[in-house]
């Protein structure tokens, strides 16, 4: 790792033992007990053995520490200093599907500001890192943010709805307004962590997404951010026990997105 930080070495080592199980799983898919979760939304044994590795081995580490986690929700509650957030499996649908585009993620705050980020696609083996200061990589490589200026020319990531959401008509309305502007047809690939790491990368241009959990992003905003991104959110009050809306962008094209997204429909035209 090109960042010596003890954190990131604690997020790397769990991160890598959990993988282990998880490319076993995944290679196992057919066998997979599945339980529902609700519309929309999966959960698997994997899911649960994935997140009791990091968890395990994060509380090694650190037994005080403050954790939330998708499957387990809250441990250490009092600890409002230190904590993980970890979502075992960002991608539960194309895993449980047999597409390798799913992550491990895992963010670290400290008195609840994120300060180290963690992405890891174990199928194409790329871990994206970051600390506050230090930059956003990409297995032993700095990466940077896209250098596009216009949203015309531009490849923009969204996701979602969920067949649960009650604002589905307004997020096919922006998926609909911001397709009207783009050259290349917009990506859904349904692993937002991956998104935000595509962003950091330069892989898109730009992302934004309604309705979005805490751990599915928690990781990817400081990875952004230390590539020379910009993340924001379309809310005015941010309430991580909510869902969030977020945008995240190159900067560069962050104003024109951000303009599109919040015109009202009667301008659409
Ligand atoms: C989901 C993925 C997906 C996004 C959903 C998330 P999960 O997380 O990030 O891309 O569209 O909103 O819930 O359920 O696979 O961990
Ligand atoms: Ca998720
Ligand atoms: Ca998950």
């Amino acid at each position: 790792m090109r960042i010596n930080s003890p954190k990131l070495n604690i997020m790397y080592k769990a991160c890598m033992k959990a993988s282990k199980s998880l490319i076993r799983d995944f290679g196992e898919i057919e066998n997979l007990q599945v339980s529902s979760k609700g519309p929309g939304d999966f959960v698997s044994s994997a899911d649960k053995r994935t997140e009791k590795i990091i968890i395990e081995e994060l509380l090694k580490a650190h037994p005080d520490y403050g954790i939330l986690s998708e499957e387990s929700g809250v441990i250490n509650e009092k600890n409002k200093t230190n904590r993980w957030i970890i979502d075992p499996i960002d991608g539960t649908s194309n895993f449980l599907n047999g597409i390798p585009q799913f992550s491990i993620s895992i963010g670290y705050e400290e008195n609840q500001e994120i300060k180290n980020g963690l992405i890891y696609d174990p199928i194409k083996n790329e871990l994206f890192f970051a600390e506050a200061g230090s930059g956003a990589f990409l297995n032993n490589s700095r990466v940077r943010v896209s250098k596009k200026r216009n949203l015309k020319d531009s490849l923009i990531g969204t996701g979602g709805p969920k067949s649960s959401s009650k604002l589905k008509n307004e997020i096919f309305d922006e998926f609909f307004k911001i397709s009207q502007k783009v050259e290349i047809p917009v990506r859904k690939f349904g692993s937002a962590s991956l998104d935000l790491a595509c962003v950091a990368c330069g892989r898109f241009d730009g992302f934004w997404q309604r309705e979005l959990s805490y751990w599915d992003i928690a990781a990817g905003i400081i990875i952004v951010k230390e590539a020379g991104g910009f993340v924001d959110f379309l809310d005015e009050k941010v309430d991580e026990n909510k869902k969030m809306n977020l945008i995240a962008s190159n900067s560069l094209i962050h104003k024109e997105l951000l303009d599109l997204i919040k015109k009202k429909n009667i301008e659409k035209n």
